[in-house]
């Protein structure tokens, strides 16, 4: 069974929705970069192992990122997933974990990368919003494409109320990109893209606002 590193920097409720999705793997450690995130104390309760790399500890992300990777490395991950990871990794770490390191990012990327996605889809007067599961490569929020989830802008949302509502989708999505990667069902070619080794479902349009 294949082995999952969880990175995350606070909630972590994409990381518990990953622990309560029954994947076909073994969750082998949550590891933070803040002491306080909540998530570890979520992780503790579902008995996963925990740790701490503070990232306060270091003069400069290259020595972070070494000890980062040296706290997953103990454990010998086939995927490491970032869940609400807040640090930006040198290209050394991303290569080290290369087809390994996915990660969930709160928009349709390309669109958004980078922080402040719902406050910036909102600036834009965007219809459809969504998230993101992707391969993490050296170019920030731009890798391999595995799974995306569309939802609609509402009149009256706020950051808050999109934020929220996208998050529902993010807890959807993780699982099932992780549970392909699990079964090896993906696989990226020499552009760049993800396919799949079978057939998947077709997923619904989505229209925004709905036809009358
Ligand atoms: C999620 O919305 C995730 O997509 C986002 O942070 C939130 C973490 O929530 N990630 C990023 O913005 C990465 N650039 P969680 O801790 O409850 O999973």
């Amino acid at each position: 069974m294949k082995k999952i590193v969880i990175l995350i920097s606070g909630v972590g409720s994409n990381m518990q929705a990953l622990l309560e999705a029954n994947l076909p793997c073994t969750i082998a450690a949550v590891i933070s970069n803040r002491a306080e995130a909540e998530g570890l104390e979520t992780a503790r309760r579902h008995g996963i192992a925990t740790a701490v790399v503070s990232h306060k500890d270091f003069a400069d992300r290259e020595s972070f990122d070494a000890a980062l990777a040296g706290a997953i490395d103990v454990y010998r991950p086939d995927v490491v997933a970032l869940a609400g990871f807040m640090r930006i990794l040198t290209t050394g770490f991303v290569n080290r974990y290369r087809g390994k390191l996915v990660n969930i990012h709160p928009s349709l990327l390309p669109a958004y990368a980078g922080m402040h996605t719902h406050a910036r889809a909102l600036h834009d007067g965007v219809k459809i919003h969504g998230c993101t599961v992707h391969f993490v490569t050296a170019d920030l929020d731009h890798g391999p494409i595995i799974i995306q989830a569309a939802i609609p802008v509402l009149p009256d949302d706020t950051e808050h109320t999109l934020a929220a509502r996208l998050l529902d989708q993010e807890h959807r999505v993780y699982p099932q990109a992780i549970r392909w990667l699990c079964q090896d069902q993906i696989e990226v070619d020499h552009h760049g893209h993800v396919n799949f080794r079978s057939p998947r479902r077709v997923g619904n349009t989505l229209i925004s606002p709905g036809l009358e």
